[in-house]
């Protein structure tokens, strides 16, 4: 079964409560392609309000974070059983701006994904080498340690349905996008390691994103390439260029 693209921005913290409800409303009638899934990952407090302003309409809400643990003392922290009362079905986990400046780790990754997971929430799992890495022509053995360690405990089953953002952190907000080739060539990788962990059937079912610096421009012929099944989307996903993108044929 052909896998159906999933296109998400990330809006990371930008756009206040009110300001989310009047960008949803002008992104709604822009962005209606029932081809693909649409999601807007949105800041914590502008869960609900995004979650009103969406109904009716194809767009999804999705969480930027959540911790691994049940509930209790963790000042700050939002819980999966808060994202899923409040109708949130997927979380960014570990993205590279949160591995960056909040000490997220491979290990709490896996920790969130397993945690998402067992709530029936969506885990969409960020990874990404630096330039250095790149440059330094360990991309591929980095990216499969990240995969690897995300992956642990979860079942094959659980896995077939999680997303996996390939983001390189040059390409992040830098305006310098990955060329198609080096997006599909990681993206393939991710699935060949995936195939490695589980099995062929695994890897044909899961979804593998491509992010950073994606615009109207981009899309087309990113989400063309056989390994990318849509795209996780920052800056243009804060203004109207996002129905562009969702709706790059
Ligand atoms: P960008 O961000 O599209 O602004 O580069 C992508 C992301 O960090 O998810």
């Amino acid at each position: 079964m052909a896998r159906k693209k999933l296109i998400a921005g990330n809006w990371k913290m930008n756009m206040t409560p009110s300001q989310a409800v009047e960008l949803i409303n002008t992104l709604k009638p822009l962005v209606a392609n029932d081809e693909v899934d649409v999601l807007l990952c949105v800041p914590a407090i502008d869960i609900i309000p995004a979650v009103e302003a969406a109904k009716g309409s194809n767009i999804q809400i999705g969480a930027e974070n959540m911790y691994f643990e049940e509930k209790g003392a963790f000042t700050g922290e939002i819980s999966p059983a808060m994202l899923d009362d409040a109708g949130i079905k997927y979380v960014i986990i570990g993205h590279s701006e949160r591995r960056q400046y909040f000490a997220e780790t491979d290990e709490t990754v896996n920790k969130k994904v397993l945690k998402a997971i067992e709530h029936g929430i969506t885990p969409i799992i960020c990874c990404g080498e630096s330039l250095t890495q790149r440059e330094q022509g360990v991309t591929i053995d980095f990216i499969r340690q990240q995969i690897k360690i995300a992956f642990l405990n979860v079942t094959a089953a659980q896995a077939a349905s999680v997303v996996i953002a390939y983001e390189p952190i040059w390409a992040i907000g830098t305006g310098k996008v990955a060329t198609t080739e080096q997006a599909q060539e990681v993206c393939k990788a991710i699935r060949e390691c995936i195939a490695e962990i589980y099995d062929d059937a695994t890897a044909a079912a899961i979804r593998i994103q491509y992010g950073g610096s994606v615009t109207a421009a981009s899309a087309a012929e990113l989400f063309a390439q056989a390994d990318i099944d849509g795209g996780l989307v920052g800056g243009a996903s804060l203004k109207e260029e996002f129905g562009k993108i969702v709706c790059y044929k």
